[in-house]
Parts: structure tokens; sequence; C-alpha cells
């Protein structure tokens, strides 16, 4: 292994010195695991490079699914002959986390943000500054309510989903979150045409609402089919295929239609609560009124911690899994 340095000059003046690893010089078994060992020591805002005769384009795939989007990678030289590559950690504000991480490392965080009506599972993809704007919250008030969260110690999660593995999680979605749709979804929908037939006269809105309901369903139960008959095997077969792992079909393409099914739903939830004014109940609501908006807030919960599973933890894992195995057949 050789391991030099050079120095980087900005607009002429010398600023870091950085790191110059040399992987042509290293044993091929040892390439991959030396690579990660010299970015796990960069400090945030540090670099080094790496020096190759032949594109490291693979690396890249493996970092990212391994260590997620948190570096920079320029070419500093593409070939023919020489590939050099500059791997920076950004500064931190860069590499601000998303709210859907920050949920799936830490229970306590995803019930802050469920108080404070943060979307973290199909508004996940936010970092937290744009997803505080977004909510219209106080960043610093919602800072100090995180950090009194991890403060209070203790609530941590009953299960510690995120060191679940995959097929075992996609098991759990399934028993846990696609049986209770599927049972409670056919009684919201009679619910709400019963409501809808018994107050519609003075609540117009209950027929609106009793249509949302309807679709809603219509979609989770088709979207719940292709999760079941295609997906969850997929991460399955990919999970315990190994290391040999022959990649004849791509799990990316479902896993964005899936999100992108997600965002619907968030639509059409949100839409449900416009009707209903955030399911304030009327002076006149009787029980069967009273009764149709816990249960339908209560299937909101349960589908909100189904989506939140599947966009913050399950589908980023089998993607990064499924980038490990590519990048592994095809190493640098
Ligand atoms: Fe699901
Ligand atoms: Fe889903």
């Amino acid at each position: 292994m050789s391991d030099i340095s050079k120095c980087l000059t900005i607009n002429g003046v010398i600023m870091i010195k950085t790191a110059v690893l040399d992987v042509t010089q290293i044993e091929p078994r040892l390439k991959h695991p030396t690579i990660f060992e010299h970015f796990d020591a960069l400090e945030q805002g540090e670099s080094f490079i790496i020096h190759n005769d032949h594109d490291p384009r693979p690396l890249y795939y493996q970092l990212l699914g391994e260590r997620g989007n948190i570096f920079t990678w320029d070419y500093l030289q593409s070939g023919p002959d020489v590939w050099e590559v500059q791997i920076t950690k950004p500064a931190k504000e860069q590499a601000e986390e998303t709210v859907g991480e920050i949920a799936a490392k830490d229970v306590r965080k995803a019930d802050v943000f469920k108080k404070l009506g943060i979307d973290f599972c199909c508004g996940g993809k936010l970092t937290l500054k744009e997803a505080i704007a977004e909510a219209g919250l106080d960043e610093e008030e919602v800072k100090a309510a995180l950090a009194r969260s991890e403060a209070a110690g203790g609530g941590q999660a009953t299960h510690d989903f995120d060191s679940w593995d995959l097929g075992f999680l996609a098991d759990y979605i399934y028993n846990v979150h696609h049986k209770y749709t599927r049972e409670n979804g056919p009684i919201i929908e009679q619910l709400a045409d019963k409501v809808a037939s018994r107050h519609g006269n003075t609540h117009p809105e209950l027929f609106e609402l009793a249509k949302g309901v309807k679709v809603l369903m219509e979609n989770l139960y088709s979207h719940l089919q292709k999760e079941e008959r295609v997906l969850f095997p997929a991460i399955k077969t990919l999970e315990s295929s190994g290391e040999r792992a022959q990649m004849t079909v791509g799990i990316e393409g479902p896993v964005h239609m899936m999100e992108a099914e997600h965002d619907d739903t968030g639509d059409e939830l949100r839409e449900l609560r416009r009707l209903t004014k955030g399911y304030e109940l009327p002076a006149d609501a009787c029980n069967s009124y009273t009764y149709l908006f816990d249960k339908i807030k209560e299937f909101e919960d349960d589908l909100f911690q189904h989506i939140h599973l599947e966009n913050n933890i399950l589908f980023p894992k089998a993607l990064k899994l499924e980038k490990e195995r590519l990048s592994n057949a095809d190493a640098v």
C-alpha cells in the first residue's frame, strides 16, 4: 500500500494536505476494506484521493450503499491510464440527515415528529431543516424537543426495527400492518357509508369523506398486493442469495413505484383531514360518527408507522444491499 500526501491548491493558496491512496499497490481483497478505513477516518470537511488504473465507479455505489449519501465524489483524472477521485465528507450542514433517517434510528424522535406534525414517512426524504420549514415550526423549539427526548432515555423502541433482517421485517410488516389494513379497511368503508347516509343532509362533506375512504382503501389493497407478490419476495431473495447473487431482477424500479404510491396515500389522507377539519366532531355527532373519526385516526396512525418502516428502513436497506451485491460482482 502506498499512502502519500498531496497538497491541494485553491486560488493559488495551499489549503489542506490530502492523503492519496494508491489502490494499484493494494492486494485485491484488501482494496475495498482499506478504502473504507480511510473514508471512515475522515472528519467532516476532510477528503482523500484514490489513485487507480481503471475507473473505480463500482466503489462509488458500494460507498453510497454502505455509508449513504454523506460524501462527494470528484474525478481529478479520468484515464485512460490513471484515474484519480477525490472523496470528501462535506461539512455537517450539507450532510444533514433526513427526518426519515432520524426517525428510523430513534423511535423517541419519531414520536416527537408525530406530536409536532412533522411528516417523516411520505415526507421522510426532507432534511430536518426543510421538514421544520414545511410544517411551519420553530427550528430551535423542535431541536430542543428532540434533545429532550434523547435526555429522557427509556421509551426506546420496543422493537429495534433497524437491526432486523430484511425478510423478517417484511414479514412483520405483512403480519402486523397489511393484515390490519385488510381487516379494518372494510369496517371503515361501511361505517363511512352509514354515517354519510344518516348525517349527509346536515354534513354534506361526509359524502366526500365516504368517497375518499373508498378510493384510499382500493388503492391500498392493490398496493399491498404488489408488495406481497413482487417486492417483498424480491427483497427476501436478494437477502438470502448471499455474495453470489445473480442480479436478474432489480428492486430499484419496484421500490420507486411503491414510494410514489406512498406519496399518493399521503395526499389522500391529507384530503380526508381537510374534509373533516382534522377530524373535528360537530356538536350533533352520534356514536357512529364519533367511532368513524376515531377509527380513521387509528387507521392513519397505523398507516403512518407502516409507511415509515418501508420508506425509511426496509426499502433503503434493500437498495443498499442490492448495490453491494452489484459492486461485489464488479469489484475495483
Ligand atoms: Fe406495505
Ligand atoms: Fe407500502
